[in-house]
């Protein structure tokens, strides 16, 4: 691994990210390096496309950038160019940050390799477990969302226009997203943490909708 390559690209990402909401703020490209390491030491792939991948997938979030998607590669672009890093590693890494947050099941991934698995999975391990509940209700608030609302069922039977006009509250967003990426992850380490994370949710549910109804 290029130990100062990373060095300087963890000062880029801290700087560019020292104002960004909690749960996509540099803890959270901490946690998903950590975990992507820790999930890497399995797999046959580069660890340097590995750490560029998870250090910079978040570089400018087109939630945060007016919905615009090409902000963050273009960012990283200039970034690994400006540390002359050779233009195919360059490729990769703008292929991760393009191909992370892919719906999964809708539409087919136009571009795969390990080194995309591997930072998927360390990031969307960092939205389920303690962690995942945590940074749900903090868009939320963000958001200015409901944390829960019984008129609006938390549950997959509604139609997408329905819930799209219903403005979830946070709750929802476990029945909608949260709670289906255990299926979607792609290494053996990754699905191996995700069905522990994924109980603890199942756990917070249980206990949050027994107190909702007062029975705790
Ligand atoms: P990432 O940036 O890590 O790829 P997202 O941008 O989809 O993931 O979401 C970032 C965090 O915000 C996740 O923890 C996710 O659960 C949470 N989040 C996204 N959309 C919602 C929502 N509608 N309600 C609550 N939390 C949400
Ligand atoms: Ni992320």
């Amino acid at each position: 691994m290029d130990k100062i390559l990373i060095e300087k690209t963890i000062a880029f990402v801290k700087e560019k990210l020292k104002d960004a909401e909690g749960g996509h703020d540099w803890f959270h490209i901490e946690r998903v390096y950590n975990n992507a390491m820790n999930i890497a030491k399995d797999e046959n792939c580069n660890i340097t496309i590995v750490a560029l991948g998870a250090l910079l997938h978040d570089i400018a979030d087109s939630k945060f950038h007016g919905g615009d998607e090409t902000i963050g590669p273009k960012l990283a672009w200039e970034f690994l160019e400006s540390q002359n890093v050779p233009e195919e590693t360059i490729i990769h890494v703008v292929n991760i940050i393009e191909n992370i947050s892919f719906k999964g099941g809708n539409f087919e991934r136009k571009f795969s390799s390990i080194e995309l698995d591997v930072v998927q999975d360390a990031d969307r391990l960092d939205a389920i477990g303690a962690i995942g509940i945590a940074r749900a209700f903090n868009y939320g608030g963000f958001k200015n969302r409901a944390l829960y609302d019984p008129t609006i069922a938390p549950n997959m039977n509604m139609s997408k226009e329905e819930y799209k006009s219903a403005v979830s509250p946070t709750i929802n967003h476990f029945y909608e997203k949260l709670l289906l990426l255990k299926d979607r992850m792609n290494t053996q380490a990754g699905k191996q943490i995700a069905e522990e994370r994924h109980t603890y949710m199942e756990k917070f549910l249980e206990q949050f909708f027994a107190e909702c109804e007062g029975k705790r």
